[in-house]
């Protein structure tokens, strides 16, 4: 359902998380990729890692806010594999980080910059190949920061919420097209840009553990499977959507504790139901 053989694939940001997961798995599913990041040694190591799981994939050094590293990124999917159907907008950075009056403004753009422009620029360059190959899945990874606010991370939620809108507005002019435009919006996923150093990850994994209802560590693999998801025919019918993929944090608030395989404790446990509050007492 999910078969990606013979596609052609560009994934951004695939040295690293949740972009390395992708790519092995597409890989694995039968696309050719071509893996862009800044990061020259952890691409090069993810692409020969690709190939062994599936079809040769290849790494391209970009750097996702620059308009020429992106339209050669896109170029190297037609030079090398003759096609581009897929495009994953992944590459993100936390950015700039704190209280809005302590921002700095080159740190606001640079936010915007890597995060925003260059999930635009993606768009932009992948439209071409896309048309003259009849039709195409644009993928890009938004937050849960770009639903919702969390205070410190200004620039980046406002930079996932322009992910959000302009995956709606790209999906309504390239529908006619057939190029379908969607995102994702993970919650806490364990992966380096969260640990912020390798010796904080366990520390981190507690605490992504209690971050959602579901009681289990959000993975690479999670966002790797609802972009393999996006990016099949098996969406065909999908498009300007935001898949939220976050073990339940955005679902609502929690008013009971929740146990597992027992009762729930807290506001709800001693009722079954809740009447005109002058009878509670
Ligand atoms: N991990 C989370 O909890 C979480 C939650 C919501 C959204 N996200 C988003 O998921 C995406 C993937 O992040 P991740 O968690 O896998 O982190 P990660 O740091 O493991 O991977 C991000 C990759 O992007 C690359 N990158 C950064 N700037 C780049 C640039 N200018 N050009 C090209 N590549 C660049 C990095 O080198 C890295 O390989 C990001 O867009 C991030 O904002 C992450």
């Amino acid at each position: 359902m999910y078969d990606l053989s013979g596609k052609v694939a560009v994934i951004t940001g695939a040295a690293s998380g949740m972009g390395r997961a992708a790519a092995i798995l597409f890989a694995q599913q039968g696309a050719h990729v071509v893996l862009a990041d800044l990061n020259a040694a952890g691409g090069e190591e993810t692409a020969a890692e690709a190939s062994r799981a599936g079809p040769k994939c290849v790494f391209q050094r970009t750097d996702v806010s620059q308009e020429a590293d992106v339209a050669s990124m896109v170029g190297r999917a037609v030079s090398e594999f003759g096609k581009l159907d897929i495009l994953f907008n992944n590459a993100g950075i936390g950015g700039a980080v704190g209280p809005l009056e302590n921002i700095a403004v080159e740190d606001w753009d640079r936010t915007q910059a890597v995060c925003l422009r260059g999930v635009f620029l993606g768009i932009k360059h992948a439209i071409g190949p896309m048309r003259a190959n009849g039709k195409g899945a644009i993928v890009s990874t938004a937050s849960t920061a770009g639903i919702d606010g969390y205070s410190g991370l200004h620039a980046y939620c406002a930079a996932k919420a322009g992910v959000v809108n302009l995956t709606r507005s790209a999906a309504l002019q390239l529908a006619c097209d057939f190029i379908r435009v969607n995102c994702i919006a993970p919650g806490g996923v364990s992966t380096p840009i969260v640990w912020n150093g390798t010796a904080n990850r366990d520390a981190v994994e507690g605490m992504l553990l209690n971050a959602q209802p579901l009681p289990q560590v959000g993975q690479p693999i999670d966002i790797a499977n609802a972009a393999l998801f996006l990016a099949s025919d098996a969406a065909q019918f999908i498009t300007g959507h935001t898949l939220v993929v976050d073990g339940g944090a955005t679902a609502g608030a929690l008013v009971t504790a929740p146990k597992r395989g027992g009762q729930p404790t807290g506001y709800g446990a001693q009722r079954t139901f809740a009447g005109p509050s002058y009878e509670l007492g």
